[in-house]
């Protein structure tokens, strides 16, 4: 149920949003924003089939059925966070495809590190974690036809000014916002125009072939990389050091219980416990 909060600071206006951008043309065209909706990803993709350009923008105030990571579902209340897709149209072979979420996790990372003056780290994929809470999530669906991508819808949620409080109980030890770290509510059009910009900038690399560039910035301020780590594989627990990352985007990690080194490409990641990077 949509419920009303006592913490709601300015609704997205269109007028301010474009004031705000500054990229060359993410969020330049046409930006949808909406009170309320199922999944601003549902509709980008609807957008995307219908032959979207490039930098569509769909916004939203409240999702009735935001969607998450493998299958989850992502905590929507109105008001407060960004709840974002973007329709993009990478000239990229599928198999680097991937690497576009890990772009948009290192660009979130690099843009509330600018906006707040604390930079999150990322849980490989793309979880933004600052003070041990996620504060974001990215989920990216790609649409490929003829072995080749037609479009990407790359959805982005950022928890901005929710108190604890306005977490169900089952999420306050584990979910964070840029409020709950730094004691303030924060302008939801300056974090969304900081994403978009460092968005461009990683993405436009990435479409010049510069993916070791994107990948070895993406290092940096990816907690999961030289720490150890438990992956939950469908059910099957893989325990041991994450040494680095392929080309693709996978988890190079090295096992415990034999010493082989699996190469793994999705699931839940948990640190066992941090080594020196
Ligand atoms: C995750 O599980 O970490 C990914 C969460 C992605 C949430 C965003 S909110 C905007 C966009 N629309 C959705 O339905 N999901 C993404």
């Amino acid at each position: 149920m949509k419920s009303k909060t006592s913490t709601n600071t300015a609704l997205f206006r269109e007028n301010e949003l474009r004031k705000a951008i500054n990229t060359d043309y993410l969020g330049r065209g046409l930006i949808e924003i909406h009170e309320e909706i199922g999944s601003t990803n549902q509709r980008a993709k609807e957008l995307g089939l219908a032959g979207a350009e490039e930098g569509t923008l769909i916004l939203a105030e409240y999702q009735s059925a935001g969607r998450g990571r493998l299958g989850r579902t992502w905590h929507s209340p109105p008001g407060l966070n960004i709840y974002m897709s973007l329709v993009l149209r990478p000239d990229l072979p599928p198999a680097r495809a991937p690497l576009l979420t890990l772009t948009a996790g290192l660009a979130g990372s690099e843009a509330i590190g600018r906006v707040i003056g604390q930079q999150p780290q990322v849980k490989w994929p793309n979880d933004l974690i600052l003070q041990d809470r996620k504060i974001a999530g990215i989920l990216s669906e790609m649409e490929v036809q003829d072995s080749s991508v037609r479009f990407v819808v790359l959805g982005v949620g950022i928890n901005v000014n929710p108190a604890e409080d306005d977490f169900p109980p089952e999420l306050r030890d584990q979910a964070g916002s840029l409020r709950i770290a730094t004691g303030r509510t924060w302008d939801r059009n300056l974090v969304l125009a900081a994403f978009l910009s460092e968005l461009e900038k990683y993405y436009k690399l990435l479409c010049q072939g510069q993916w070791d560039e994107v990948l070895n910035t993406y290092r940096r301020v990816c907690q999961t990389i030289g720490s150890r780590v438990r992956f939950d594989r469908k059910g099957t627990l893989i325990e041991g050091m994450a040494m680095d990352l392929d080309h693709t985007r996978a988890v190079l990690v090295k096992q415990d219980k034999d010493g082989r080194i699996v190469a793994i490409t999705t699931g839940d990641v948990s640190l066992l416990r941090r080594e020196n990077k």
